[in-house]
């Protein structure tokens, strides 16, 4: 009897771990699991994914690039970029002049992308939370956000952020979780029609459209309303950068290592090829 009991809780045990950790990502433990699993995880990522670059540059990048042909260099904002997978497509695309900025809140994916990148000069990549972007409001040609949204602490904070920072008719990019996993992520995943209407009457977003694009994730393409003001948007992405202590707009290089608020002299550190700015939101 004792023996059967010592059965059912390993089992039990290892349903809950299996179910906390592995299926569900840590999503139900808290931000801080989740990116303490992504970091982890994070030199094996790519390896799991086996991502098919070819078909990626044809599902993602040189549709992107296509739809923003008619901005001369443009600004992408890729939210929770991971190892990079967007900003590495994006290289590959003949002609694509733009810039992209790729954010995450996990240190060793981010790194990982910055091993990948390189010395690229037309991405950035900086650490720093999904809900809470940093940027100008309406700064982005184009943002994008790739299998992660179901993961974020507040979806919906991530979601009116995202928003925020494009600019008026630019493309947004999401994606949404579908098939068996989809289903053990209660409340946080919806089917694909009822997400796209969220993203109409919540999000003011406009021709959303659904793809089938793997079998875990429909690819979603939207737009954001109006119509992009007459004024032009700053060439360098520093300017539209928040500061973490004062709250203005700007920045300007200080130094080969560093950036610094053109207000109020914040400093903020590049480490390793990525802008520390979470921490540097927590110093204030
Ligand atoms: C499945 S990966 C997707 C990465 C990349 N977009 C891709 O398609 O390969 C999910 C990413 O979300 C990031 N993430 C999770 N919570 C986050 C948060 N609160 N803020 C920023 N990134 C977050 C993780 O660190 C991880 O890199």
């Amino acid at each position: 009897m004792f023996a059967l009991w010592i059965g059912v809780t390993v089992v039990l045990l290892g349903a809950a771990v299996w179910y906390l950790l592995l299926a569900t990502e840590g999503v139900y433990l808290g931000k801080r699991v989740v990116i303490a699993l992504y970091d982890l995880y994070a030199r094996r990522y790519d390896r799991l994914k086996q991502f098919d670059q070819e078909w990626e540059l044809q599902t993602l990048a040189v549709p992107l690039a296509k739809a923003l042909s008619a901005v001369p260099k443009p600004l992408i904002l890729d939210v929770a970029t991971g190892t990079g997978r967007l900003p590495n497509l994006l290289e590959c695309v003949p002609h694509f002049k733009g810039q992209v900025i790729g954010l995450d809140y996990s240190w060793q994916m981010l790194r990982v992308a910055a091993e990948k990148l390189g010395a690229s000069r037309r991405v950035t990549l900086i650490h720093q939370d999904a809900t809470c972007l940093p940027f100008a409001d309406e700064s982005f040609d184009a943002v994008v956000c790739l299998e992660a949204l179901e993961f974020l602490p507040d979806q919906a904070a991530a979601l009116a952020e995202i928003v925020r920072v494009a600019r008026p008719g630019a493309p947004i990019l999401l994606t949404n979780r579908r098939g068996f996993y989809a289903r053990l992520l209660r409340g946080r995943v919806q089917p694909s029609q009822e997400f796209a209407i969220a993203l109409i009457e919540t999000y003011g977003l406009e021709q959303v459209e659904i793809e089938e694009w793997q079998l875990e994730y429909d690819l979603i393409w939207a737009t954001k309303g109006g119509t992009p003001g007459a004024e032009a948007r700053p060439s360098d992405w520093r300017a539209i950068l928040c500061c973490p202590r004062c709250g203005e707009v700007g920045f300007q290089v200080e130094a080969a290592q560093g950036l610094c608020c053109v207000h109020c002299g914040k400093a903020l550190a590049f480490r390793q090829g990525i802008l520390s700015y979470a921490a540097a939101q927590n110093e204030r």
